[in-house]
Parts: structure tokens; sequence; C-alpha cells
């Protein structure tokens, strides 16, 4: 691609007919409106965003698409979980069909995770499917949900048990917008970098380890490089095993009890919190069956606590309900419990050899 400034990073999803792109940088959300003119065309634009993010961002986008001539909208939500449910997404689909929107429009999911999550289903769905790109504005959006082509929404019996999996043709990650993230969302998106190191790179560790205070300062050249590193990890994952048969499992490190944490604390701890003490519990499982070193649980709970993020299972969670939760969740085949485990920081793998008996231990013993 031309025109790229210099220190924009570009990450490429190999799938086939469906691949695509993931630009990082400060300031990518400055190129969108040119690339939609040359790249995406479009009979119309939909930018789908939330109430904190349409005031400013929306605006602005709509703004700058308008004055290139793009016929262009700015459709919003009220901000919040609450709103990731199918009322959500009729409403802004019936708004869609008012302002003229038909097969050849495109969705712009512009924000957090749950925007993204509810602006690709959308789009999924749509006339039975138009085009989107992903424009998020959260740390966790960006290393995570915005990559990969999951989408999806909340119904009473569970978190995103109705969605798709339909891949965005571009994510623009701009990493100027995360100045304006509140430093808990900003540490919340940190667990799932955690992540990325744990399952996969030991040299991203060793830079969160190294430099956590100037990741927590927003230094550009690090967020861009914990970006860039964890958009490659995920990149290369899902383009291994795009439907989660297989290797994507690794995604959910820490992930497993972390949904339990979540759902027994009413979703009062947020995700990337959950996941956080999540990852320290399996990492003591590993430990419990001699699969891991006490030295490198040791290293994992330090950088978790350096980040601002939990290491401990709230005394308030009692173990029992939580292994029950476990058993409920979308990933739990036949009763069994399909956890990832590392081995070594930066090398993991997946193993439903795991005893009940194990798991309390874990838990009970990360109080
Ligand atoms: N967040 C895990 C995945 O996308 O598979």
């Amino acid at each position: 691609m031309e025109d790229i400034n210099f220190v924009w990073k570009q990450v490429r999803v190999e799938l086939d007919k469906d691949s695509y792109d993931i630009l990082i940088g400060p300031g990518v959300l400055t190129h969108v409106s040119t690339d939609l003119k040359d790249i995406f065309p479009a009979s119309s634009y939909f930018i789908i965003s939330d109430s904190n993010v349409s005031d400013i961002l929306g605006e602005d986008l709509l703004n700058i698409l308008k004055s290139d001539g793009l016929n262009a909208h700015l459709l919003s939500f009220p901000a919040g979980e609450a709103s990731k449910n199918m009322d959500t997404v009729v409403s802004l689909a019936r708004n869609m069909v008012r302002k003229g929107a038909d097969r050849k429009s495109m969705v712009l999911a512009l924000g957090g995770g749950v925007t993204g999550d509810i602006a690709a289903f959308l789009a999924s769905i749509y006339m039975r499917g138009i085009k989107c790109i992903q424009l998020p504005t959260s740390l966790l959006a960006q290393v995570d949900s915005s990559v990969g082509g999951k989408t999806g929404v909340d119904i009473p019996e569970g978190k995103n048990l109705l969605g798709t999996f339909f891949q965005p043709k571009r994510v623009y990650c701009d990493i100027g917008t995360l100045t304006s993230l509140p430093r808990d969302e900003f540490i919340n998106g940190m667990a799932e970098v955690v992540k990325y190191g744990m399952i996969m790179s030991k040299e991203l560790f060793n830079i969160l380890e190294k430099n956590y205070l100037e990741i927590l300062n927003l230094e550009p050249d690090l967020i861009c490089k914990i970006v860039t590193e964890s958009c490659s990890i995920k990149a290369k994952v899902v383009s291994q095993d795009e439907r989660e048969g297989g290797l994507r499992r690794i995604l959910n490190f820490g992930h497993t009890i972390g949904h339990s944490i979540e759902a027994a604390s009413d979703y009062a701890i947020s995700h990337g919190r959950a996941v956080s003490i999540g990852m320290v519990v399996v990492s003591k499982l590993a430990l419990i069956k001699g699969m891991f070193s006490e030295r490198e649980f040791k290293r994992l709970k330090t950088l978790l606590n350096n980040l601002g993020l939990p290491t401990c299972v709230p005394s308030d969670l009692d173990t029992r309900t939580l292994i029950e939760l476990l058993y409920h969740d979308k990933k739990t085949i036949a009763g069994r419990i399909n956890f990832v485990l590392c081995s070594e920081i930066g090398r993991c793998f997946v193993t439903d050899e795991v005893d009940v008996k194990e798991v309390e231990e874990a838990i009970d013993s990360c109080r």
C-alpha cells in the first residue's frame, strides 16, 4: 500500500479472499477517508459508535467523510455493555434502512469492544451481509476484539451467545485515541497484552516487564510496539484457525476462569481484570501440576501488579460458584473444560486433563 506514514505499522491477517490489513500508529484515522474513496468505494458509509465516542470522534470523522464528498451517516447507541443486545442491533438496522442503506453500504465501527461487536454483527446480517471496517479506539479493542472477526451480542442467558464470524475489510488502530481513554480502561486492555506475551512471546513479556512505567505513561513508540506485537500474534493465530477449531483456543488463556469471575461478580469486575486473575489462577494450576515454574509464576504476578491489575481471587466470590460457572461457559464441550496452560512464559498448550480438585486448589491458593 502506498502513502503510509513511516511511523505507521502494518500487520496482515492472511485468510485467502478474506485477508485484510491492520494499520497501527498515531493518526491512522486521518487516513480513513482517503482509503474509503480509493480502496473501499461504497454507496454510503455508516459510522456506528456509542454515546461516549460519537460526540467527538464520531462527529469529527463524519465531517471529514462529508467534506470529502462521501455519503456518510453517524448512528449512535447508549454506551455500555447493557446495549449489547438484539434491540440495539434492530434499532440501528431500522435507522440504516430509513437513511437509505443498501447492499453496497459499509459499516464503520468506531469505538471500543462493545461497539465493534455490535456493529460488525449488524454488518454481517444487514441485507445478508455488507462490508465493515473496524476503527477501534480502546486498547482492548485494538489488541483483541477488532481483529479476528468475532462478532456478537448478549442475551439474558449469557454474553456473546448470538454472533457470527465476519472479518472486517481493514482495521485502523489509532493509538492517539488511547490518550483520552480512561486509565482504568487502558489497564483493562493491558491484561490482553500480557496474555499475548504469556502464550506466544517471551520478547513481548520482557518488554512489558522492563517498560511498564513508560507504557502506563502512554509512551507512543512503546504503545505502538505492544499493539503491533499483540495484533501480529492474534493475526498469526486467526490466520491458522479462523473458526476456533483448535489453535485459536490459546487466545482464551486466563479467560475460562476469567469469564466465571466476571459472571460471579455480576460483571462488577471488568473483563481485563477478570482475565488477569484468571491468568494467575491457571498459572497456579500449571504450577500445581508441575508444568510451570514458581519463578515464572512470580514474574507474571509482579508484572500484573506493576500494571495495576489484580492477581487475587476476591474473597466474596466463593470457589463453588466459580466452579459451577465454569461448566456453563459456552466453550465447555461435553462437560470437559479446555484449559490453556503455559509451560513457560511465551509457550502454551491446551489440555482437558485437569481435575476439578486441582482447579479448586488453584483458586483457593490465589486468595
Ligand atoms: N478474544 C479471543 C478471540 O478472538 O478468539
